[in-house]
């Protein structure tokens, strides 16, 4: 009998696979794996409903302390970012794929599917991990050349209630970290997004009252919000809901897919911006102005691999080892006010500042001003020396 175990989302394409997997594959079993890594409840518990109607087998995964701790983590430390995105569906689709992996292996089947188009980056970083086995691999979605028309008729016709109309086409992809919006009239990106595709985030509005929350970090990782020590699932979700009564953490950018494509996509991600700004700013004042230069070119390198998906490469895990290291003094609290759209940094404190009150202050009486007059005789020293023979 074949086999083949489908990362499944829930969604039209995922769903649409399983039927074709029988059909245009010959599969006898199609086994879905849905990996919970923070979407709302109620996709998931529409999910599991679908895939119970149309897969043979099916598995929940409840992976979200998993993806806070091992992906979110190092992308906080990493100050994570391609092009101005914060990664969400990037970081997350290694660890579904991981879990697919897992299960494939465990019951011994001999391939792998994912329902991901031949257009986007999804299909790379699914195959990056599925392919780290000798399993086959199948993209029915890209194989097939499918239009999302078609795949409309095919549902009604297999009796899956298809979560997509006319009127609101927009494809979605939500875990703790961010959600994205794309489809429809967003794919004209002189086109201006209406306020229903938001649902995590209001309208920035200049008549909510400001508010501030303390993050407390420990080696570089948020460990408390306003004092209360807290885990990284209930903390993300906390602040999401904080962050987007204010409008915090919309993006509306065009981005350079790994293909080379560009796209007009809209994410909001209100606890990623908070996190990401006052981790920056606790950065700022612990590191040395030489580990923040050169960790700055290290961020941009882990966020390519990052948003590629290539979790695998060596040079992931090097980078996290620096970063690791340079995070290790990166403790303390970052209070952050939160109005109108903006997260701004109002406030920080660290046991371990490479901060000297006493040298810096206007009234200090630490060190003499006169001992900086050497040191400013040989500030610009080569240029003048240039001008000179000029
Ligand atoms: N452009 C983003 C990325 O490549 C988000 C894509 C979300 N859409 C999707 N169909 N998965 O990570």
């Amino acid at each position: 009998m074949s086999e083949v175990v489908l990362a499944y989302s829930g969604g039209l394409d995922t769903s649409v696979c399983i039927p074709l997997l029988r059909e245009r594959y010959s599969f006898d079993k199609v086994t879905t794996v849905l990996v919970d890594v923070g979407q709302p409840e109620e996709d998931l518990v529409r999910g599991d409903l679908r895939a119970e109607k149309l897969s043979d087998e099916h598995y929940h995964i409840d992976a979200k302390e998993e993806f806070a701790r091992e992906y979110l983590f190092p992308l906080i430390k990493a100050n994570g970012s391609y092009e101005g995105y914060v990664l969400g569906t990037a970081i997350a689709r290694p660890l579904i794929a991981k879990k697919a992996v897992e299960i494939a292996l465990e019951k011994g089947v001999k391939a792998l599917a994912h329902g991901c188009t031949g257009r986007g980056n999804d299909q790379l970083r699914f195959e990056a991990i599925f392919r780290t086995t000798a399993l086959d691999c199948i993209a029915p979605m890209r194989d097939l050349d499918l239009s999302r028309e078609w795949e409309i008729d095919y549902a009604r016709e297999h009796g899956i209630d298809v979560p997509v109309t006319k009127e609101r086409p927009w494809s979605i992809d939500e875990n703790l970290w961010s959600r994205s919006i794309e489809g429809g009239h967003l794919e004209d990106p002189s086109f201006e997004p209406p306020e229903e595709i938001y649902a995590w985030t209001k309208a920035p509005d200049a008549l909510t009252p400001s508010q501030i929350v303390e993050i407390g970090f420990e080696s570089g990782v948020p460990v408390s919000l306003d004092g209360q020590a807290m885990g990284p699932v209930e903390l993300i979700v906390r602040l999401n809901v904080i962050g987007g009564r204010h409008g915090v953490g919309r993006t509306d950018m065009i981005e350079d897919r790994v293909l080379g494509l560009k796209a007009r996509e809209n994410y909001e991600h209100p606890a990623a911006t908070i996190l990401l700004t006052a981790h920056k700013d606790l950065e700022r004042l612990v590191l040395s102005r030489s580990e923040l230069r050169f960790k700055a070119s290290v961020d941009d390198a882990w966020s390519e691999l990052a948003y590629m998906g290539l979790l695998d490469d060596p040079l992931y895990a090097d980078l996290n080892a620096f970063l690791d290291q340079a995070n290790s003094r990166v403790n303390g609290f970052v209070r952050m006010k939160l109005y109108c759209g903006s997260a701004s940094p109002v406030g920080r404190f660290s046991p371990d500042a490479l901060y000297a009150q006493d040298m810096v202050s206007f009234d200090s009486e630490t060190l003499s001003q006169r001992d900086a007059e050497g040191f400013s005789k040989y500030h610009g020293f080569q240029a003048r020396l240039m001008r000179r023979k000029a």
